[in-house]
C-alpha cells in the first residue's frame, strides 16, 4: 500500500531533457511513483507564458519530453501522466483564483522580478506571466496534492501557492489541503563549459544524444583551468567534469585513482575522463533502448496521454464541484 498524500508535479516542455533534469528531477520522481500516489503532467499553459509568440515547438517538445520521461523509467501504470492544456479545469480554477489573488503578492514575487529581468529577448510584461503562480497554484489543488517536489528555484512560487490556498479557505471554508514543497535535493551537473547544465547555455548531454556525441562533449568537457599541460597537477575539488561525472558515475576505487592521479599528475585529463564514459553510457544505453521502442510505435505516448488525462479529469472535475460550491456558482 502506498502511504496517503498525493504528489504533484510538473515540467514545462522546453525540449529534450539532459543528465541534469535526470539527476535534479526524474530521479526523484522515480522514487516518489513507488512510494506515493503520483500525478506528472506537461504545463504546456506555463510553456506559452514565455513562448507565446512562437508557439511551433510546443507541440513536438510535449512528445520529446513524455518519451524522456517514460524512457528513463516513468511508469504509467505507477503514476497519472497528463498533459495540463486538455483538463480545462486548471483554467477555471485559475479563474477563481485570480479574484482573490492580490497583485501585491505577484508582483513582489522574486522569481517574477528574476525572470523578468533574465528574459531580456522576450516581452513577458503580460496577464499571463504574471498569473503563473496563479495557474501553477490551480494545477497543484485541483488535485488536492499535499506534497509538491520542486527545486529550490520554484520554492517561491509554492510559498505563493500556499498562501493563495489559505487564502481560499479562508474565505470559503475548508476546500483545498496546503501543499507542501518536498524540496529536491539535487546533485550539481554541470555542462561541458562549466556551468550549470542547460539546454539555453548548449553545454548539456541530452538523454537521447548518441553514445559518440556523449563521448565527444565529454572528452571536450571543461576540467581544472589551472591544469594546462599533461605534467602539471590538477585539482579535483575546482574540476567541473570531476564534480560532475566522477561524483555521479564513479565507484570509489575510481573516485581515489582519480583524485590521487590528477593531484600527482600522474594521470592525463583523457585517460581520467575516459574512466568515466563507459559508466554513463550504460546508463544511457537502456534509456535510449526504450525510446527507440517508443518511437516505434506512434500512437503510444498518445494513448498513455488519453489515459491519464482520463484519470486526472476525474479528480479535477470532482474537486471543482467543491470549489464552485464553495463560492456560491453551483
Ligand atoms: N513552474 C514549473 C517549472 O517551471 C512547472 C509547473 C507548473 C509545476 N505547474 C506546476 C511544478 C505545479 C509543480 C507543480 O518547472
Ligand atoms: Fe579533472 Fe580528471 Fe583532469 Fe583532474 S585529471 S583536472 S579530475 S579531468
Amino acid at each position: 500500500m502506498k502511504p496517503t498524500g498525493r504528489v504533484l508535479s510538473g515540467m514545462r516542455p522546453t525540449g529534450a531533457l539532459h543528465l541534469g533534469h535526470f539527476h535534479g528531477v526524474l530521479s526523484n520522481w522515480l522514487k516518489l511513483q513507488n512510494e506515493y500516489d503520483c500525478f506528472f503532467f506537461v504545463a504546456d499553459w506555463h510553456a506559452l507564458t514565455t513562448d507565446y509568440a512562437n508557439p511551433a515547438a510546443i507541440k513536438d517538445n510535449i512528445r520529446e519530453m513524455v518519451i524522456d520521461w517514460l524512457s528513463v523509467g516513468i511508469d504509467p501504470a505507477k503514476a497519472v501522466i497528463f498533459r495540463q492544456s486538455v483538463i480545462k479545469e486548471h483554467a477555471e480554477l485559475h479563474v477563481l483564483l485570480s479574484m482573490i489573488t492580490p497583485l501585491s503578492w505577484l508582483e513582489r514575487n522574486p522569481t517574477y522580478k528574476e525572470q523578468m529581468e533574465a528574459l531580456v529577448e522576450k516581452d513577458v510584461r503580460t496577464f499571463g506571466f504574471l498569473g503563473y503562480p496563479v495557474l501553477q497554484t490551480a494545477d497543484i489543488i485541483i488535485y488536492k496534492a499535499s506534497l509538491v517536489p520542486v527545486g529550490v528555484d520554484q520554492a517561491p512560487h509554492l510559498e505563493l501557492s500556499r498562501e493563495i490556498t489559505r487564502r481560499f479557505n479562508h474565505l470559503y471554508g475548508n476546500t483545498f489541503p496546503e501543499p507542501q514543497t518536498l524540496l529536491t535535493t539535487s546533485p550539481k551537473v554541470l555542462g561541458t563549459d562549466g556551468r550549470k547544465m542547460s539546454k539555453s547555455y548548449g553545454n548539456a548531454i541530452l538523454l537521447s544524444d548518441a553514445p559518440e556525441d556523449v563521448e565527444k562533449k565529454m572528452l571536450q568537457m571543461m576540467t581544472d583551468t589551472a591544469r594546462k599541460r599533461r605534467t602539471d597537477a590538477g585539482n579535483p575539488d575546482v574540476c567541473p567534469f570531476y564534480e560532475t561525472f566522477h561524483a555521479l558515475y564513479s565507484d570509489e576505487t575510481t573516485v581515489e585513482w582519480v583524485r590521487e592521479g590528477c593531484a600527482k599528475a600522474s594521470i592525463g585529463c583523457t585517460e581520467c575522463k575516459r574512466s568515466v564514459i563507459p559508466k554513463v553510457l550504460a546508463f544511457l544505453e537502456p534509456v535510449q533502448k526504450r525510446r527507440a521502442e517508443l518511437e516505434k510505435d506512434p500512437t503510444a505516448i498518445e494513448a498513455i496521454l488519453r489515459d491519464g488525462a482520463r484519470s486526472a479529469h476525474e479528480a479535477a472535475s470532482k474537486t471543482m464541484h467543491d470549489a464552485r460550491k464553495a463560492m456560491g456558482l453551483e
